[in-house]
């Protein structure tokens, strides 16, 4: 790579003495769009950073902590299959991650490490800002009760719904999520042969399992035609970045929120803790988005 490479941003940002370190760690970690996200998020701000992925293995997870606080690493994301393991290394745990029991943002206060969770705070930011910015009062049907589901479930508790519903294939463990978060609001479990009642009810319906994946594109977890036209149908996969339950819902009338969004706001976040300024958001969507096509 050449100098003006560099100089000119278009592998990173200009780096010099004075630039701060980031990144993300998981395993695997080479797909990530969190180091273009990033860095596109620091030149647009003109922040002096640069954002690494950091393949860490799990037997390497407490040496790279010590890493952190050694190299002053100002700034970690933290995906598969660290975010649990990560939180015995914290000095410092958030409330939020605390309850939700993952830790996927790590800020570093001169060696005191603190773990966040900014995926359902973000999820619930993009919903807001991108389909509906009133949640409260709101029935809301939320299908799956995995990781993802529970950072989500714990978000939208704190925004006053009229009504949270989780559905899961194993009713268990849509049992045992509703149970963690019944005393923020009024939570209840259902197996999924109660789907079609539920959707009925619902103004709001999240689609957080990865049914309808890429390469399963052709499947969806509901039949969208159980669906109220006037409700909204959200689905956390971005990839594809409109799946079949989407494409269902929209030509039922619905308004439809994609998992992209989800992506931009964790990582929105995860800025603004470490830098103290407003994300720019709509830069970073474009930069992720022009990476897809
Ligand atoms: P994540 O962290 O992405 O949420 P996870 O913890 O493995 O991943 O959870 C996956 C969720 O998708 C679960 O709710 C799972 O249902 P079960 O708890 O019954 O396993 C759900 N899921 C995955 N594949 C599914 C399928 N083919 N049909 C229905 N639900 C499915």
């Amino acid at each position: 790579m050449t100098v003006s490479a560099l100089d000119n941003g278009i592998t990173g940002n200009r780096i010099d003495s004075q630039t701060v370190l980031y990144g993300v760690i998981g395993d695997p970690v080479r797909h990530s769009k969190s180091p273009i996200m990033m860095n596109r998020a620091f030149r647009e701000t003109g922040i002096n950073g640069a954002y690494m992925a950091f393949h860490i293995t799990p037997g390497k997870l407490g040496q790279f902590v010590a890493g952190i606080r050694a190299m002053g690493i100002r700034g970690v994301n933290v995906t598969i299959p660290h975010k649990l393991d990560i939180m015995k290394y914290m000095d410092e745990i958030d409330a939020g991650a605390q309850a939700i029991g993952a830790v996927n943002t790590i800020v570093n206060d001169n060696g005191r490490l603190t773990g966040y969770n900014t995926d359902g705070i973000g999820y619930v930011r993009s919903l807001k800002e991108e389909a509906e910015p009133e949640l409260a009062g709101k029935r809301i049907l939320v299908i799956g009760a995995g990781g993802a589901s529970r950072g989500i479930v714990y978000a939208l508790a704190g925004e006053q719904p009229s009504g949270i519903t989780i559905a899961n294939r194993s009713v268990e463990r849509a049992e045992e999520l509703a149970q963690s978060f019944r005393s923020l609001a009024d939570i209840r479990a259902i197996a999924n042969d109660e789907l079609q009642a539920a959707c009925g009810e619902a103004d709001i319906v999240i689609n957080t399992t990865s049914v309808g994946m890429h390469p399963h594109t052709d499947a969806t977890p509901i039949d969208t035609s159980w669906l109220k036209p006037s409700a909204v149908a959200s689905d956390l996969i971005y990839n594809p970045l409109r799946t079949k339950f989407l494409l269902d819902a929209e030509q039922h009338g619905c308004r439809v929120h994609g998992g992209l969004g989800m992506f931009i706001y964790q990582g929105a976040y995860a800025f603004e803790y470490w830098t103290g300024q407003p994300a720019p958001a709509a830069a970073m969507r474009e930069t992720v988005l022009q990476s897809l096509v």
